[in-house]
């Protein structure tokens, strides 16, 4: 039976796919993948036949022509968008036009580059008494973001931020943040987070654009900023001994 699978490829590193996301591309007759930022070692172990796209370079109806050609042949499609296909992967109108088609469709999620920044620096979003809170945002650039959701907006909450598809605007972005965060917040950028040429910048507001520019980081990177990157927090309730809860009782 024809299906299609929106596939997150995780970030970077081939074994950073789920379990489910690489038996379907295993599994696949058509493969359509973002081959600006997914890695081609995702895509690597497929059927010998199987044919595939480069999403780079294919416009919305050109995917979707593709997808019904497949459909009409009973075939499995494996749409692969970097990271998790949630965040800025552009689905909802592929998934759309699947629906008016009644073509069958599941989304298979994966690492979003966020995440595994994170990991690679070795941090936690959400430190206690830090911030409890990720924004996950962009600064508007070629294509706008909804009034109400500027950088200088959501700097006011000085919450853990993650901020894809800016780097090139670094200086914009530190000058929106320093509307409200305090120029020594700290900021690391991770340029292909689990590539093998990862590239890690860490500094403060007040020099992170240099150090960025120093680095001749241009693309495909995570702007991470807030206090959450620092080693002031307090312990978590949960592994606290004298805390309650539902799984264990405190001394106290
Ligand atoms: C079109 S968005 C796709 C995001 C993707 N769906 C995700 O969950 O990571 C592309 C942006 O994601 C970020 N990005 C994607 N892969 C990355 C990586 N390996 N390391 C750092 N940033 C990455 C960059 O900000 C890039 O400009």
């Amino acid at each position: 039976m024809t299906k299609v699978y929106f596939i997150g490829a995780g970030p970077g590193d081939p074994e950073l796919i789920t379990l489910k996301g690489k038996k379907r591309i295993q599994e696949a007759d058509v493969i359509i993948y973002a081959g600006s930022l997914v890695n081609p070692q995702v895509i690597a172990d497929r059927k010998e036949n199987a044919q595939v796209y480069n999403s780079a370079s294919m416009t919305l109806p050109e995917v979707i022509e593709v997808m019904k050609g497949a459909a009409a042949d009973d075939k499995i499609v494996a749409r692969v968008h970097t990271g998790d296909p949630s965040i800025y992967g552009a689905i909802r109108e592929q998934m759309d036009a699947l629906e008016e088609l009644a073509i069958d469709y599941e989304v298979v999620p994966g690492v979003s580059s966020f995440v595994a920044s994170a990991a690679q620096l070795k941090k936690e979003f959400t430190l206690p008494e830090v911030s409890q809170t990720v924004i996950l945002t962009r600064m508007e650039g070629r294509t706008p973001v909804p009034s109400g959701e500027s950088l200088a907006s959501l700097a006011q909450h000085q919450a853990s931020m993650a901020i894809f598809l800016s780097v090139q605007m670094i200086q914009e972005v530190v000058e929106e943040l320093l509307t409200a965060y305090p120029s020594n917040t700290p900021v690391a950028v991770v340029q292909k987070a689990t590539w093998e040429d990862e590239k890690i910048v860490e500094g403060t507001l007040a020099d992170i654009a240099l150090k960025v520019k120093e680095a001749d980081i241009k693309k495909t990177a995570q702007i991470l900023v807030g206090n959450f990157l620092g080693n002031d927090y307090a312990l978590s309730k949960l592994y606290d001994e004298n805390f309650t809860h539902e799984y264990r009782r405190g001394k106290e």
